[in-house]
This record gives structure tokens, sequence and C-alpha cells, in this order.
């Protein structure tokens, strides 16, 4: 089996010190890819230079995601705080989705990946909703990862909507205060429908949260790398899955 899994990366992967045990992969891996202007910085780039390279790494990492079977990835790709950044920055990054899908969106649907979003698309030009409203809807009927963008997302922005509605449907008459549980909350944020995330990976050596996913990741196991998000292998992705099938989760049990 192990064979097997080592096999799918052919020779585009050297193979770590310990082999990958595919009986307790993440379901849910999710990522704050952080780390494209420091990298750009280093090499005299433009910020937006470590953009475009970090979309690459986007590829890389779905891709490796697929093989090595794990079921949703969502990548942090924009958020509710990030339209503080100078507008030509900004312009830049609300122009990747339809750049990154204009080059992949076909190899997406070859590989039966499921692209979704998450997020608001209040606020987001026509021209970026477009290009993933597109993605979403030609990779709707397909059955493998689920690739999920977190794209003008926030995580206290969420949670308030969350709580309005439940507040709202009180209100009506609808829900009674006693019925008020996890599953209510959770049902109303936009990752409704997908499992918590099992691993969180942050690049580039920030040890925060930014605001991500924080009623999912109550009990998500961290891993944290100063890379930055352009370098951000294949391998490390690995490693970061080998770290969290070392850990017990203990759920606050013993
Ligand atoms: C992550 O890289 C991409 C986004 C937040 C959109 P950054 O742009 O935050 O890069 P640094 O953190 O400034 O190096
Ligand atoms: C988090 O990175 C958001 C994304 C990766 C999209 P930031 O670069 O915006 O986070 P801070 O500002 O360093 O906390
Ligand atoms: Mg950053």
């Amino acid at each position: 089996m192990i064979e097997r899994l080592w096999a799918k990366f052919g020779k585009t992967s050297s193979q770590p010190s310990e082999p990958l045990a595919t009986d307790n992969l993440p379901q849910h891996v999710a990522i704050i890819m952080d780390g494209n202007g420091r990298w750009a910085k280093n090499r005299g780039l433009p910020r937006i230079a470590g953009h475009h390279s970090g979309m690459k790494t986007v590829k890389r990492i779905t891709m490796a995601a697929d093989r090595v079977g794990i079921k949703y990835l969502t990548l942090y790709a924009f958020s509710t705080e990030n339209w503080k950044r100078p507008k030509a920055e900004v312009d830049y990054l609300m122009r990747l989705p339809q750049e990154f899908l204009a080059i992949e969106l076909e190899e997406l649907i070859q590989n039966n990946v499921q692209v979704r979003m998450m997020g608001y698309k209040g606020g987001l030009p026509d021209h970026t909703l477009q290009a993933v409203e597109t993605a979403i809807s030609r990779t709707a009927n397909n059955t493998g990862l689920v690739l999920n963008f977190a794209l003008n997302y926030g995580s206290r922005k969420e949670m308030l909507g969350a709580v309005r509605e439940i507040a709202a449907a009180v209100q009506r008459g609808e829900l009674s205060l006693d019925a008020i549980d996890e599953k209510t909350m959770s049902e109303r944020l936009l990752s409704s429908g997908l499992p918590d995330p099992d691993l969180v990976i942050r690049t580039s050596g920030e040890l925060r949260l930014s605001n991500f996913m924080l009623w999912q990741m109550a009990y998500s196991e961290m891993w944290f790398t100063d890379v930055y998000w352009p370098e951000f292998t294949e391998e490390h992705f690995l490693e970061a899955i080998t770290e969290y099938q070392r850990r017990a989760r203990r759920y606050g049990g013993i």
C-alpha cells in the first residue's frame, strides 16, 4: 500500500525518511498560504511576482493532495482584511483566479476535482466571481478532491453572520434558545457541509491564524513552517502530513 502510494508520486518526488501511512490521513487540510510578498522582496521583485509564483504552488499542492488521497483542501487565498492592501496589489490578486483557472481548469476537471469557494461574493469584481463560478459549475458533478478557495473570507464576519441568522430565527419563533447547539452554528457558517479541518498548515513563519476558520479549528492540528508559500513543495506538504500522523488527538479526553 505504501509502495503504491509512493509509486503515484513517480520521479517528481523524493521519498522522505519515513513513509506516509495511508490509514491515518487528514481528511481535510487547510492552508494559510503566506509569504508571497517577502519571497518576492528577497529577490528584488515586486510583491505581485510573489503572488504569481504562489499560484504555481497552488497547482503543485492541489495535485499532491489529490495523489495522497486528501478529501478536502481549503486554501486561504484572500481575507476580508486583505482589502487594506494597495489597490494595485488587490487588483492583481483579484485577477489571479482567472489566470489560474484559465491554465488549470481543464486539468482539474480531468482529475475529478471539485472547485468550491468559501467567502463573500459581495465586493468581488465581476470578472473574479465569473471565473470562480464557471469553475464551480464545470466541476460540480466531479467526485474527487474538494478544492475549496477561501476568497474574501473572514472568520469573525462568518460567525457574526451565523449569530444574526440564529437570532432572527429565534425572533421569528422558529427556533428555541434551548435548541441552539454546535450544529446550529456550524450549519450557518460558510464552511457548512465540510468537515472541520484536521490539519492546518501556515507557511512563512508567522504563528497566527489571521481570522481563518476560528470556529472550525477548535481541535485542528497545527503545523507551521518558515518556508514562504512560493517555495512550499510536495515534500513539505508530506512532511506536515507525516507529523500529523505522529500526533495523538485527544479532544479533551485522555
Ligand atoms: C500571502 O502572501 C498571500 C495573501 C495574503 C493574499 P502575502 O502577500 O501575505 O505575503 P507576505 O506575508 O507579505 O510576505
Ligand atoms: C493571511 O495572510 C491571509 C491569507 C493567507 C490569504 P496575511 O498576510 O493577510 O496575514 P497577516 O496580516 O500577516 O496576519
Ligand atoms: Mg502575509
